[in-house]
């Protein structure tokens, strides 16, 4: 069976090129992007989709208000028959009725060791409180902020001399190793969620 992934950006979309380079390499097998979504019209991200001939659409949040707006992106979700949903640089919090939809089957990436350094700039907490092991982790979304149970994760060393565009640049670097990971582990059936804790089957 095909696993159907759907992938929310808002800008770069290094990791989305990540997980598309991976299925195309046959890394992760079983598996297509049938659709990516963007709450930024200009975001790079959509530009990475087509030109890899994946369907890409803008949702405008200026349009909706925030319920219409989560049953907008589940209609897309929807539409595409969306087995797996990825957050990739996705700047926007995902409403309840999109997470009851896909419990267990929508993932993200963030970069910091979690529980530490939650929400938004992580590399820049991390750098800054002054930590000497820093990282990025894989884990399912809940209802809270950067809360659900942790799927892989990657420590990198903070360096004499790094700086935080330094450390930020070492800690993508593995981001672009572990999601399509964790992505190829989902596809596999390897993924088996015990409370808080993701058995791998690896
Ligand atoms: C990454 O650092 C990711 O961990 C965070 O946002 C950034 C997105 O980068 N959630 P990109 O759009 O995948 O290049």
């Amino acid at each position: 069976m095909t696993v159907k992934i759907a992938v929310l950006v808002s800008g770069r979309g290094s990791n989305l090129q990540a997980i598309m380079d991976s299925i195309e390499k046959g890394y992760i097998k079983n598996a297509t992007i049938n659709v990516v979504i963007s709450n930024k019209a200009n975001a790079y991200a959509l530009e990475r989709a087509r030109n890899h001939g994946i369907d890409a659409v803008f949702l405008d949040p200026g349009k909706y208000d925030r319920d219409e707006y989560d049953r907008a992106i589940l209609n897309v979700l929807n539409q595409y028959e969306t087995d797996l949903l990825l957050l990739a640089g996705y700047f926007r919090l995902l409403g309840n009725k999109i997470i009851k939809a896909y419990r267990n089957r929508i993932m993200n990436i963030h970069p910091s060791l979690l529980p530490a350094f939650k929400g938004l700039h992580a590399q820049k907490q991390a750098f800054e409180y002054g930590v000497k092991v820093a990282g990025c982790t894989v884990h399912f979304v809940d209802e809270g902020l950067d809360s659900g149970p942790i799927i892989l994760q990657k420590c990198v060393p903070v360096l004499t001399g790094d700086t935080e565009e330094i450390l930020t640049a070492r800690i993508l670097e593995q981001e672009h190793v572990i999601y399509p990971e964790a992505v190829r582990l989902f596809t596999e059936g390897k993924l088996k969620i015990e409370g808080r804790n993701v058995v791998t089957g690896i």
